[in-house]
């Protein structure tokens, strides 16, 4: 049975009703906080499914089921070297949803590395990297690199065989970045030694231990979405202000 909100109650909450003129319809982006992701003009055939695959939204709602998921997770897993492994093998085999949220927490995880980069095609395809949208590709190219980061940084915290191994080769990998990794071009010339390079800054300490973990728990959970939470703000505002949602091809 269709439930009847009085009218002044659905005001309250969607703050226009259907416009009538052109500047009614300017008002509903303005208002709306549904809409006001869009900018105030856009051609309708940039609002079709088929224009964007709305991949840039999928990645956000990827991002809000990891958010809510991984708090869930945070409830039971610690992040101790003694504990870890058991913590998840428990979350896997005899805490109660645990391993629907486990996989949940995976599967969205795997999903926005994937739908990142296909939305960034399509962005690059359509050509809305150039003017006047240069400045929210870079904070894209950003957030392409958070979400790396997190990919990365959770990787170890099941601190398993294949995590433990994995996250060895690419904190190894780091020795070699040129300026700051010690055996990297100009690593040696600027003084840089195996426990003094971005390596160590990571890690902690020489090799993969508890303070690796900690600090690889804290990026995972704290440091990296909060720069995501904040760059994603940014991102969305220049959307609607760089308006129309891609340039007239
Ligand atoms: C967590 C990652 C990201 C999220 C949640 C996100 C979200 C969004 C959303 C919701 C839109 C509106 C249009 C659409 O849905 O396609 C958009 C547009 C845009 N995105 Fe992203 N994005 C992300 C990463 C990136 C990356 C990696 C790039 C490029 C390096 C990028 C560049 C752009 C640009 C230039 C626009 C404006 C496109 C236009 O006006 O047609 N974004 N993004």
């Amino acid at each position: 049975m269709p439930v009847n909100l009085p009218p002044e109650f659905k005001r309250k909450i969607f703050r226009h009703g259907l416009p009538r003129t052109p500047t009614e319809a300017l008002q509903v982006p303005r208002r709306s906080v549904f809409w006001h992701l869009h900018p105030t003009r856009i051609f309708a055939e940039r609002m079709q499914l088929r224009f964007s695959f709305c991949l840039g939204g999928i990645s956000f709602l990827l991002f809000l089921v990891t958010a809510i998921s991984g708090a869930l997770l945070m409830i039971y897993y610690r992040p101790v070297v003694e504990n870890a492994y058991g913590d998840i093998l428990d979350l896997q085999y005899t805490v109660f949803l645990g391993s629907f949220l486990r996989n949940l927490h995976r599967w969205a995880g795997h999903g926005i590395v994937i739908t990142v980069v296909l939305h960034m095609l399509r962005v690059f395809y359509t050509g809305c990297y150039k003017a006047p949208r240069e400045f929210n590709w870079i904070v894209g190219v950003g957030l392409l690199l958070i979400v790396c980061g997190l990919a990365f940084t959770g990787y170890l915290l099941p601190w398993d065989q294949i995590s433990y191994w994995g996250t060895r080769i690419g904190t190894n990998l780091l020795h070699a970045v040129p300026f700051i990794g010690s055996d990297g071009p100009f690593g040696s010339e600027l003084g840089l030694r195996p426990d003094s390079d971005v390596a160590y800054l990571l890690l902690g300490d020489a090799d993969l231990g508890q303070r690796a973990l900690i600090r690889f728990y804290s990026l995972h959970v704290f440091i990296l979405p909060l720069l995501a939470a904040i760059l994603m703000s940014v991102h969305f505002w220049r959307v609607r202000k760089d308006g129309k949602l891609a340039l007239k091809l």
